[in-house]
């Protein structure tokens, strides 16, 4: 009896190594080229390799068309950013259909950096549309579609904007510099004419 068990077992490892060895969200995206940018992000981030080691996870994932204001970020807010878009449980249109309340706030891989940050407002309007959003921003960010999912371990789904907390979003701070005019032509002919820097060392 064991020993049938054991074996059914050893031919469920052998059939599918990757079910068992978790997941690859980078696999999950690799045939999808409207989500190439993000697919980057995920990777070089490594926030890929952190999702990849949770048991339950979600990703809020961006087209291409909508990616720039992750893309256009700074490394290590792009990081950050990121994360915030990694849930730390699976959920598909059903379960968040289904939840108790219209609107939760749910935990993103942010929190782990910042736990103020690193959650994400979820609501049902009225029609039946499913947002999320930053706390602080505005709750616009449409679930489009699922991408990809394994029950109850993985999901992916598109979102039409990028969920950003005000402190990541990065533009238009108070702190940004008036953008410089482009100098005179002065400046033009001087590096022209001047003298090739190796020339000095021979
Ligand atoms: C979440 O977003 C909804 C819709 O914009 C808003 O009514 C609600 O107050 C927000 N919840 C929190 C806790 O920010």
């Amino acid at each position: 009896m064991a020993s049938n068990i054991l074996l059914s077992l050893l031919l469920l490892a052998a059939a599918s190594p990757a079910a068992l060895a978790g997941f690859d969200v980078t696999q999950m995206l690799a045939d999808k080229s409207q989500y190439g940018t993000f697919l980057k992000l995920l990777t070089q981030t490594k926030v890929a390799e952190e999702m990849n080691r949770l048991k339950t996870v979600s990703l809020l994932v961006l087209p291409d068309k909508a990616v720039k204001p992750i893309a256009s970020l700074p490394a290590d807010k792009q990081r950050l950013a990121v994360a915030n878009h990694v849930l730390l449980k699976y959920f598909d249109p059903i379960q968040l259909g289904e939840m108790k309340d219209r609107t939760a706030m749910l935990p993103t891989l942010l929190s782990n950096s910042d736990k103020r940050l690193g959650v994400v407002n979820y609501t049902k309007a009225n029609d039946g549309q499913m947002y999320f959003g930053a706390p602080g921003a505005a709750c616009v960010a449409k679930l489009v579609k699922v991408v990809a999912a394994r029950p109850y371990a993985v999901s992916i789904m598109e979102v039409s904007k990028a969920i950003l907390p005000p402190a990541l979003a990065g533009t238009g701070g108070p702190g940004r510099l008036p953008k410089v005019k482009p100098k005179s032509s002065n400046d033009e002919a001087t590096a022209k004419s001047a003298p090739a820097p190796t020339a000095a060392l021979k």
